[in-house]
C-alpha cells in the first residue's frame, strides 16, 4: 500500500463544507503537477476516503461538519501514518491558529488563498508527509527483523583459576535458579575432561555434547536440546564427556558453535568451565556476557583472581563484563571482605558463606537454592539469581517501548 502512494505521485485530499470555496479549490487543485485528487464536503467522508486511500496530504475547511476541521484534521492524522494536514479558513483568529498546531495541521491558509501559496503550502506539506514514511517505513522493518530475529540469550561462563572453588556449585545454583524464576535455561559443561554438572543435580548422563558434535557438523537448537538432559526445575543441561579422552574431540570450532547455537534457544545460558584458560574455555569467555570469577578469602585466591584480571584486561573485555563472587566467605582464617575488595581495586558482586549444607546437597544431587532456600546461604544463592533481573528487564523494556510504536 505504501508502494502504491509513492509510484502514482502525490494524493490530495480536499475536505470543505462551503461548495464555491470547495470548487474554487478543487479547480486550482487541478493544475497541481502530478497530483490525484479527491474531494467532499463532510468530516465523515473526509475521514472515510482518508483512511481507505491514504492521502499524503489533506486540506481541510476549518467550518466543515459535523465534526469541525480541527477535530477532523486531528482524527485523520490519529488514523493515517504519515499524512500532512492544512487547513483552511476565512477571517481565522489568532486562537484558531493554535488549534490548528495543536490539532496537528501544517499550516492554517487564510481564504482567498493565491495559487502559488496554495501550491507551496502543499509542497511543504507532502515533503514532510514523505519524509515521515520513508521513517514510518524504517521504523516497521527494523520491528519486523526484531521479531524474526529471535532474542540472543544472556551468556554467562562461571571461571575460577583454581581447583575446587565452587564453580560447578554456583554455576548449578545459579542455572537453576533462573529456572525456576520462569526463565528459559540452558546449561553447558565446558569442563571436558572432569565435569559434573549432571552428577550435581542428580541426573544421569547418556548423551552429551561429545554426542552432539561427533553425529553432526551442523545442528540447530531444538537437535541440541534432544541431546540435553531435563532437570526438574525446567533446566536444560548439555553434559560434559562421560569419558575424559572424549574431552579432545570437542574442537575449538565445536564449542564455538556450540555456544552461538545455544544462544539463539534460551534466555540464560550458563557454562561451567575447568580451573584453568585454555583455548575452549577462552572461546567461551570471548563469547560470555557475563564471567562470574569465582573466588575464597585467601591470598592464593586473591592472587589468582588478579592474575585473571590481568589476562581478560589483555583481551580488552569492559570491566562491567567481569563479576566477583567470594565463595566460603566467612572462613574463620580468611582475609576481611573489604581488604580484599581494596586489594582488587573492585567490587565484591555477591559471598557465598561456607556450610555443610553446600556438600551434603551436591552428593544428594539437590540444588542447594531449591532444597533450602531460607537457610544462609540459600539466600546467598537467592541474591545472585536476584543480579540477573536488571538486565533481563531492560531488555525487555527497550523491546515492548519498540514493538508499541
Ligand atoms: N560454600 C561452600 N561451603 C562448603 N562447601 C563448599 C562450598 N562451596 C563449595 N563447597 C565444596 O567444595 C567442593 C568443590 O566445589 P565445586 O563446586 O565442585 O568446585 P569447582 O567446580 O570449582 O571445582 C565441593 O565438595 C563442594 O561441596
Ligand atoms: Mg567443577
Amino acid at each position: 500500500m505504501a508502494d502504491d502512494t509513492r509510484n502514482t505521485g502525490m494524493k490530495l485530499l480536499v475536505a470543505i463544507g462551503d461548495d464555491r470555496v470547495r470548487d474554487s479549490f478543487a479547480q486550482a487543485l487541478a493544475d497541481y503537477p502530478g497530483a490525484t485528487r479527491q474531494v467532499c464536503g463532510d468530516s465523515t467522508e473526509a475521514l472515510r476516503l482518508a483512511v481507505e486511500s491514504r492521502p499524503d496530504v489533506v486540506l481541510v475547511g476549518a467550518e466543515l461538519g459535523p465534526e469541525d476541521g480541527f477535530q477532523t484534521v486531528q482524527a485523520i492524522i490519529a488514523q493515517v501514518p504519515g499524512v500532512s494536514a492544512l487547513l483552511v479558513a476565512k477571517n481565522p483568529v489568532p486562537a484558531d491558529f493554535r488549534r490548528a498546531l495543536r490539532a496537528g495541521a501544517r499550516d492554517m491558509l487564510e481564504i482567498p488563498v493565491e495559487k502559488k501559496e496554495l501550491f507551496s503550502a502543499i509542497e511543504a506539506a507532502s515533503a514532510v508527509s514523505r519524509d515521515k514514511r520513508t521513517a514510518l517505513e524504517g521504523l516497521t522493518a527494523a520491528a519486523l527483523a526484531e521479531e524474526r530475529e529471535p532474542a540472543r540469550a544472556t551468556g554467562t561462563v562461571v571461571f575460577s583459576t583454581k581447583g575446587g572453588t565452587g564453580k560447578t556449585f554456583l554455576a548449578t545454583n545459579l542455572a537453576a535458579g533462573l529456572a525456576s524464576a520462569g526463565k528459559r535455561v540452558a546449561l553447558v559443561d565446558l569442563d571436558l575432561q572432569f565435569g559434573d554438572v549432571a552428577i550435581a543435580l542428580g541426573l544421569t548422563p547418556e548423551r552429551t555434547i561429545y554426542d552432539l558434535v561427533s553425529s553432526y557438523t551442523e545442528f540447530d537448537v531444538t537437535l541440541m536440546s534432544d541431546f540435553m538432559l531435563k532437570h526438574s526445575s525446567g533446566l536444560h543441561v548439555l553434559p560434559a564427556p562421560l569419558y575424559p579422552d572424549q574431552s579432545e574431540e570437542v574442537t575449538l570450532a565445536d564449542v564455538r558453535t556450540v555456544l552461538e547455537v545455544v544462544s539463539t534457544g534460551y534466555d540464560h545460558v550458563i557454562v561451567d568451565t575447568p580451573p584453568f584458560f585454555e583455548e575452549r574455555v577462552l572461546a567461551a569467555l570471548d563469547w560470555a556476557d557475563r564471567v562470574l570469577l569465582v573466588g575464597s578469602l585467601d591470598i592464593p585466591s586473591v592472587k589468582n583472581i588478579k592474575i585473571s584480571f590481568t589476562t581478560m584486561d589483555l583481551m580488552a573485555y569492559p570491566a562491567e563484563k567481569l563479576r566477583i563472587v567470594m565463595n566460603r566467605a566467612d572462613s574463620k582464617v580468611g582475609l576481611d571482605l573489604s581488604e580484599v575488595e581494596r586489594t582488587l581495586g573492585r567490587p565484591v558482586e555477591q559471598s557465598v558463606s561456607s556450610s555443610i549444607d553446600v556438600p551434603r546437597a551436591l552428593n544428594a544431587g539437590e540444588v542447594l537454592l531449591l532444597s533450602k532456600p531460607t537457610s544462609q546461604v540459600g539466600r546467598q544463592l537467592a541474591a545472585l539469581v536476584e543480579m540477573y533481573e536488571p538486565v533481563q528487564n531492560n531488555h525487555r523494556r527497550q523491546f515492548g517501548r519498540f514493538r508499541r510504536r
